[in-house]
């Protein structure tokens, strides 16, 4: 544990964004799914744009549609989504309890990093998603996740262990189900971080 389990956000964005325009997330769903503000929309097959609770306290954030979610139109269906299922169920919740999505809603070809653009095109869904589900708590799964939300460069090392706030929200990072799968010897690191975050919720949900 390094340091003091809170870290406070003194950027720009410990403001809260302004209200959403959007009179529920079926609303936004409605209005997202067609969205052609950048060059993915051309190559996917199905907007992702996320399922679970509405009211969910837990918000889980990871990066961009693979193959089988592109299929689906569903978050984290494939390889990595079975084990984020195990990871949620070892801490006591189902996919139902929380919302699951991701930074970017379309496929990136053969699975390519988000780019800049699409990442900057994208953002404005998932902030508004997070207006209108007011969790308590954000889990980033992985770095290109916890890099783009908190826009720092900081490695995992430096983002994991703690609790930071970002507007308004209280964010835990931890590793992609698919950094797991490639590296089982982290998953006892993940394991520290989500009981970190059941007992997070125990004390403020
Ligand atoms: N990886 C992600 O980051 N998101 C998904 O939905 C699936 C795999």
């Amino acid at each position: 544990m390094q340091g003091s389990l809170f870290e406070n956000d003194s950027s720009a964005n410990a403001q809260k964004e302004p209200p959403a325009k959007f009179r529920d997330l079926n609303d936004l769903y409605e209005q997202s799914k067609t969205c052609t503000k950048c060059r993915l929309a051309a190559t996917r097959t199905n907007f992702v744009f996320g399922e679970g609770n509405p009211e969910a306290q837990i918000v889980v954030i990871g990066e961009a549609p693979g193959a089988e979610e592109d299929a689906q139109g569903r978050p984290f269906v494939g390889r990595s989504g079975k084990l984020l299922d195990k990871i949620l169920e070892a801490i006591g919740f189902s996919r139902e309890d929380v919302f699951i999505c991701n930074i970017i809603k379309c496929r990136p070809p053969e699975n390519r990093n988000p780019l800049t653009d699409e990442i900057e095109c994208c953002m404005p869904w998932l902030k508004t998603q997070l207006q209108l589900i007011k969790p308590k708590i954000v889990l980033l799964l992985g770095r290109v996740a916890a890099n783009t939300v908190l826009n720092n460069k900081q490695s995992m090392g430096n983002l994991r262990e703690k609790i930071i706030r970002w507007n308004g929200y209280d964010v835990i990072v931890t590793y992609h189900p698919a950094a797991l799968l490639r590296n089982p010897n982290w998953k006892r690191h993940c394991w520290e971080d989500v009981k970190m975050l059941r007992s997070h919720y125990d004390k403020v949900c």
